[in-house]
């Protein structure tokens, strides 16, 4: 009950002295008593996500992935009952207060672990508009692989631009280094001024029909 989000395993006893928690139409009495999260219902309703919660969000500009920065969160746009689940809701890897777009969240650390990992090499593409028109030759230096940011010590992985107006593209990335697609941009003098995610792997943001701020369940299946 508390992995789930419904209680603190201290008030678990109450709820099922209340009868809120039923098998096969039958109330489960004891907290001892070993129970699979897909048989019972709760409140007559089933466990949400019994096998682990794994969403897509689209995020909306203006909050953060965080869990305690002061300001709006997209764990504000999430049910409570979410929020109390143990092991804790994460996004997947994280997008910038100022980036709009599709983001994973999950409550399964091995999924979370293996979609950022830097070995994984999972494609991400971003949709950006800039203030100045990105130099056509951009398009080379970011495929080149020898493309270097500052700070770094090594030179980015080979990146698809892709330039749909002197001010506008996609970029693909596969990798995620600190606010890197602003920095690629701004480093051939093409700051962002807007910036959405809209793939992430197998998934597009355009399928799944989400207004900013709303989620959909997935099937994480769709990334191994
Ligand atoms: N690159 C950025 O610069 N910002 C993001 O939020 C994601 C990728």
């Amino acid at each position: 009950m508390s992995r789930y989000g419904y209680c603190s395993r201290r008030e678990v006893a109450q709820w099922l002295k209340r009868g809120r928690v039923t098998r096969a139409g039958e109330p489960v009495r004891s907290p001892n008593e070993k129970a699979d999260p897909q048989d019972v219902l709760v409140d007559g309703e089933p466990v949400e996500f019994p096998n682990g919660l794994y969403v897509a969000l689209n995020k909306p500009l203006g909050c953060t992935c965080s869990h305690k920065e002061a300001g709006e969160l997209v764990y504000d746009l999430l049910p409570a009952q979410w929020l109390r689940r143990n092991p804790a809701v994460n996004t997947v890897g994280r997008l910038d207060k100022e980036t709009s777009g599709l983001l994973l969240l999950t409550d399964d650390g091995a999924f979370e672990h293996a979609q950022t990992s830097p070995r994984r090499h999972v494609p991400k593409v971003y949709a950006f508009t800039t203030e100045q028109a990105v130099p056509p030759a951009a398009v080379e230096q970011f495929a080149s692989g020898e493309f270097m940011l500052q700070g770094e010590r090594t030179p980015c992985l080979p990146a698809e631009l892709r330039l749909t107006g002197e001010c506008a593209g996609r970029l693909t990335l596969h990798e995620g280094r600190y606010h890197q697609v602003r920095r690629m941009l701004a480093a051939v003098g093409a700051p962002v001024l807007t910036l959405e995610r809209v793939e992430i792997g197998p998934l597009k943001l355009e399928d799944l029909n989400l207004a900013p701020g709303e989620w959909v369940a997935i099937d994480p299946a769709m990334f191994s």
